[in-house]
């Protein structure tokens, strides 16, 4: 690769905290992308499935505990000096600490699995989401993907999917089709953010 081309190339890192479906399919998409590299995946979880993943697609991880995530200045460091650009936010648990979010200013994208506003915020994650949306008897939910400020899952949405929710949906089945949405969606998404 020429200096030219390594200028212009985009580093990202990716949070995650569980299983990592995202993390692993986001890795896929941009593994031939000249301007685009996932070059960090990192966990505050040490047995998250994600590190698995990681190791098997040749992707350098970090764990950090929960208490490097409340402000203090490791992580950011981290970033740094692995040239960070971008960090996507693909089933990450923890809040993101204020001077993250001052030094990555709008470039911090997260997925959420409903169509925020509704059934966000602190607390609400994964399964539970879903466990959410069906006892409300919702017709529908979906993906919100948006960046991140200093609120749970309130950053200006850049991009939302909707899914119909059949009257005997478990949060399992519920949790398929907010998956297929957010394979088929999340890796554009970041392309067009990150262009
Ligand atoms: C995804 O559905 C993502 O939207 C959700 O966690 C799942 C992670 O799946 N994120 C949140 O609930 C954040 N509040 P994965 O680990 O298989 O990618």
């Amino acid at each position: 690769m020429s200096v030219e081309d390594n200028k212009t190339m985009k580093r990202i890192a990716i949070f995650a905290s569980g299983n990592g479906s995202n993390a692993e399919n986001i890795v896929h998409y941009f593994s031939n992308n000249k301007h685009i590299e996932v070059a960090l995946i990192i966990t505050n979880n040490p047995s998250a499935y994600v590190l698995e993943r990681a190791k098997k697609l040749g992707i350098k991880s970090l764990i950090f505990d929960k208490s490097a995530f409340s402000e203090n200045d490791k992580i950011l460091q981290k970033l740094k000096e692995n040239d960070i650009n971008w960090i996507i936010l693909a089933g990450f648990l923890l809040k993101i600490p204020k001077n993250i979010i001052k030094s990555f200013s709008n470039k911090i994208i997260n997925i959420h699995p409903s169509l925020l506003p509704k059934y966000g915020g602190k607390g609400m994650y994964g399964d539970r989401v879903h466990q959410a949306v069906i006892d409300a008897k919702e017709q529908e939910s979906g993906i919100t993907i948006h960046y991140v400020n200093d609120h749970y899952d309130e950053g200006k949405i850049i991009f939302q999917a909707k899914c119909i929710v059949d009257t005997n949906d478990s949060p399992e089945d519920l949790a398929t089709k907010i998956h297929e949405l957010e394979y088929k969606y999340f890796p554009k998404v970041i392309e067009e953010s990150i262009s």
